[in-house]
Parts: C-alpha cells; structure tokens; sequence
C-alpha cells in the first residue's frame, strides 16, 4: 500500500471485488466512520425503513435493516431520521402514488436535519420514467437503486457521501444471488425466506415480471442452512417467498422440486410451522398436493390466486388455466387435505371483462367458499400487454363489481371462517392486541387470527385457544388450559 492510499483510503480501489466480501468491506469502512462521527458530535443516526408492497419486499426490508443496523444505525419508527429509506411497490397505481406523495412531506423534514439521506429503492424504482421523473423533480433524493442489487446499500452510501451528489444504480436484471449478508428480522419467531427471485409468468396485466427479473431459485442448501440458522435463533414458523414457488428450482443447475424442497425443510428438527407464497394454479402439482397432505408442519393454508373465474378472461390474462381447470385444482386439493383454508387474489374490471364473465368470477367464489379474498381493481401499467388492449372496462361498472364482489366474497369468508368454532386450535401468538392491551393476537395455522386474554410472555409460542366467538374473519378466544 502506497504512503498516499495510506493518508487518503480509497475505499472504491482497494475493496475485494467478490460478493460479499466487497460489501462486507464498505459497511466496515462506513461503519468505522459513522462511529467517529457519533463520537465527536456525541449524537446516535437513526435510521427508518418505510416497506410498500408485498411480503418480497417485507423480506428484502429485513435486509436494507440488517445492513444499516451493521453500518451503525440505530432504528426508529419515525421518518424525523438520520437515513430514511422507500422501499417501493408498483404493483398498482395507488403504490406508485403513494410514494411521491410521502416524499414531499419528507423533503420538509430534510430541510431542518442537515446531513440526513434519503434512498428509494425496490420495484417501482425498475420504471425509466419513474427514475427520470425523480431525477427531474425531486432533487433532494440521494440514493436511487432497484430490486436487483438490494444488497450493494453499503456501497452507494459510501458512494454518496464520497461524491456529494445523487447516486443512481439500476440493473435492467441480473442471474446473481448474494448470499451471507447481515439480516435484521423484524420478528423474533418467525422468518420470511426468499426461495427464489423474479418471474417468468407474464400474466398481461402484471408489471412484477419488467422490475423483478428472470426467474432465479435459490440452492436448496443455501435455503435449508438459512432457515436451520433461524431455528437455532428462535425462528419457529417459516414463509417460503416467491412470485410463483411450485415452479421452484427448475431453473438450478441440480433440479429441484417445490414437493421435494419441503420435504427436506419438514426435517428441521424446532421447526413448527411452515407456509409458502404464492402457488401459481398452472404449476401446483400432485407430488405437492400429496406431500401437503402427509406433512405435520406445513399449515392448512393455500393462497392460490383466481385472478378472474371467466376462461375467457383468464386466457387473455395469459394465466394459462380454465376456469375448470382451476375448480378441478380445488377438488383434488380438498379431497387430499379436507380442512384446508383457501384465500386467494381477484381483479375485477380486466380490459373486455364483461357482465358474463363478471358472474363466473362470482360463481368459483361461491363454488369454492374461500377464507378470504383479496380484490383489486384492475390497474393499468405501462408496457404490459393488457394496457394496450382496446376494451378497457369504465370505472363506474368496475365499481359496482368490485362492490357486489366484495359483498359476496365477504358473506362467504364470515361463515366459512366460522366453522372452527368451540375447537380448541393452536395459535402462535404474535404481538400484544394493538387496541387491547390485556389482549393478545396470533394466528391459526390456517392463518385466521385470534385474539384472546394474556400477556407478553406468550409471544412466539404455540398454545392451545379455545375458539369461543367468530367475528367475521377473526376469533376471540381463552387460553386453554388443561384440567
Ligand atoms: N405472483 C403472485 C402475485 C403477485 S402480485 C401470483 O401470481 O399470484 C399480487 C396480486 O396483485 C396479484 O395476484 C393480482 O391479483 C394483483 N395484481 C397484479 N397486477 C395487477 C394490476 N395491474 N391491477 C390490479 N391488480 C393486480
Ligand atoms: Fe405477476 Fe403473474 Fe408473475 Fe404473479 S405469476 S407475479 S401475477 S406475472
Ligand atoms: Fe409490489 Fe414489487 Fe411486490 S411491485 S407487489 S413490491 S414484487
């Protein structure tokens, strides 16, 4: 090392250029200056994440978090913070709103906190015109990066505060997997893990395959060892993430399977409880089905997406299933595992939905008596094949749709929903009650919650509640205890 690299570290030139050491390197640099930094001026930085979007990007949250936290930030709820950073959804427009909107009232507490940094990150950040429209408008952004390169965040802080001016990294996609970087949980008892990235699906309404990238599944034993450490750390529910996860492992240099990729998860001795999202309709194979049905820890759940019940609509929707398709799916599924609950995700108003084709949505969720039902109003995004079909459906008649579905979807779950009460069930109990505190709130294993009498020293376990009262989509119950 020279005697000039010595007085004036380079850390740009003298970084590994291997993952993740190279990144293991910039938080040590930054993580070093910060600690001088709150020495000399005897004040802690804060950081806050702020998560729109889906449980993906709750995950890659977790991430952003461990990263900071290891930098030498310190957490706050607050966006009145050192760091603040967006970690973006543009799924539908309202996602995508939502976040100008917020970034404006952040530029006000910028204002008065010299030195803070604002980063936006995440699937929204994948859009041109999105990227064009901040760099144009919104000035007071220092870091914009995407959904690709989550884990470079050390990196573009240091490259912040060494130009002083905007930093902008995005990948259009990318095949790599960087593994063994520091992680933050948000809880205790229970983990999120990524399984694989991207899709390959292009449903035609969807923009998640344009700002998530190519499929990419993740070795087995990258997964097994991540949710082993876990474990060994309390973790004892797992949710498997991926935008299609019966399509898991196809794409590993040694093929894997969904089915088989559970039964070696199964294995984990602390493990309890085990879910997955979500299950594409298309790729939910009999091997699945049947290693469902024999296993003790995978929960009584599938979320297993609708999208529309009409076969017209779904063949224009590029779902590559039929309505009868789908019912049939449904049968063997009940048939295999009889008490399982069944959520799923509805779009009312896709381009040339018509009366006919509205009523066969409203006909499978009659037929099938989901648990519950996410509905969305169908949005259009840019350079997606459905946002240039003619027939787009006026919003008044989406409306009353989207109204009458709600209703049914609703009537249905409450008494679907119901049908465990006067059971005694295990819950995981999660967090006190936020309105009650002498409550307490968890989750069946078919995901219902349940609210009942207790304190903090029940969160993270797994106890026996007695069903007393359906309310709706949740229960309230007792603590039940054995005589
Ligand atoms: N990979 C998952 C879904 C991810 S997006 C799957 O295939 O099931 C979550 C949900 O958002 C989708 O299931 C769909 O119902 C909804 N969604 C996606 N794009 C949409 C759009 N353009 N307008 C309205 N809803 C949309
Ligand atoms: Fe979007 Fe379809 Fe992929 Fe789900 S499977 S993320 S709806 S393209
Ligand atoms: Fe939104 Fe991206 Fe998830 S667009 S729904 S955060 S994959």
């Amino acid at each position: 090392m020279s005697q000039n690299n010595y007085q004036n570290p380079n850390a740009q030139a003298m970084a590994p250029s291997a993952e993740p050491d190279r990144q293991l390197y910039f938080i040590k640099v930054l993580r070093e200056r910060m600690a001088k930094y709150m020495t000399d001026t005897g004040r802690t930085l804060t950081y806050n994440v702020v998560t729109f979007g889906c449980q993906m990007n709750a995950r890659d949250s977790e991430k952003l978090s461990g990263i900071l936290e290891s930098v030498g930030y310190t957490r706050t709820d607050s966006e009145d913070a050192d760091f603040v950073i967006y970690n973006t959804c543009t799924v539908r427009e309202n996602a995508n709103l939502k976040v100008y909107g917020r970034l404006g009232t952040l530029k006000k507490v910028k204002e008065n906190r010299p030195g803070m940094l604002i980063a936006l990150c995440g699937c929204m950040m994948q859009e041109p015109h999105v990227v064009q429209k901040l760099r144009d408008s919104y000035r007071h952004v220092d870091i914009i990066f995407g959904t690709h390169n989550i884990y470079k965040l050390a990196e573009l802080i240091y490259d912040r505060l060494e130009s002083g001016s905007m930093i902008i990294d995005l990948w259009k996609d990318t095949d790599k997997i960087v593994e063994d970087l520091p992680n933050r949980r948000k809880y205790p008892f229970k983990s999120g893990i990524n399984i694989m990235f991207g899709c390959n699906n292009f449903c035609s309404y969807c923009i998640v395959p344009y700002v998530r990238g190519r499929e990419r599944s993740r070795r087995p034993e990258d997964i097994l060892e991540e949710i082993r450490r876990d474990v060994a750390d309390g973790v004892v529910e797992v949710m498997l993430l991926g935008q299609n996860v019966n399509s898991y492992g196809k794409t590993l240099e040694n093929p894997v399977t969904f089915a088989s990729l559970l039964e070696e998860i199964e294995k984990i001795e602390g493990l309890e409880r085990i879910r997955f999202m979500t299950s594409h309709p298309k790729d939910l194979s009999d091997d699945l089905i049947q290693v469902m049905a024999r296993s003790k820890k995978i929960c009584p759940h599938l979320h297993l997406p609708l999208q529309s019940g009409s076969s017209r609509i779904l063949k224009r929707m590029n779902r590559k299933y039929t309505k009868e398709d789908y019912l049939h799916l449904v049968e063997k599924i009940r048939s295999a595992c009889p008490d399982i609950s069944l959520t799923t995700d509805i779009i009312v108003g896709f381009p040339g939905e018509t009366e006919e084709d509205f009523q066969e949505t409203l006909d499978v969720v009659r037929k099938v008596g989901y648990d519950s039902a996410y509905t969305f109003i169908y949005s259009k995004r840019n350079g997606t094949p459905a946002a240039a079909m003619e027939d787009q459906v006026p919003e008044h008649v989406i409306k009353d749709r989207f109204d009458r579905l709600l209703k049914e979807v609703q009537d249905i779950a409450s008494h679907v929903c119901a049908r465990h009460e006067g059971q005694v069930m295990d819950v995981l109990v999660e967090q006190i009650n936020h309105q009650d505190a002498g409550l307490v709130t968890g989750r069946l294993g078919n995901n219902t919650v349940v609210h009942f009498p207790g304190d903090a020293s029940l969160i993270g376990r797994i106890v026996p509640v007695h069903l007393i009262e359906c309310k709706g989509f949740y229960y309230m119950g007792e603590l039940y205890e054995k005589r």
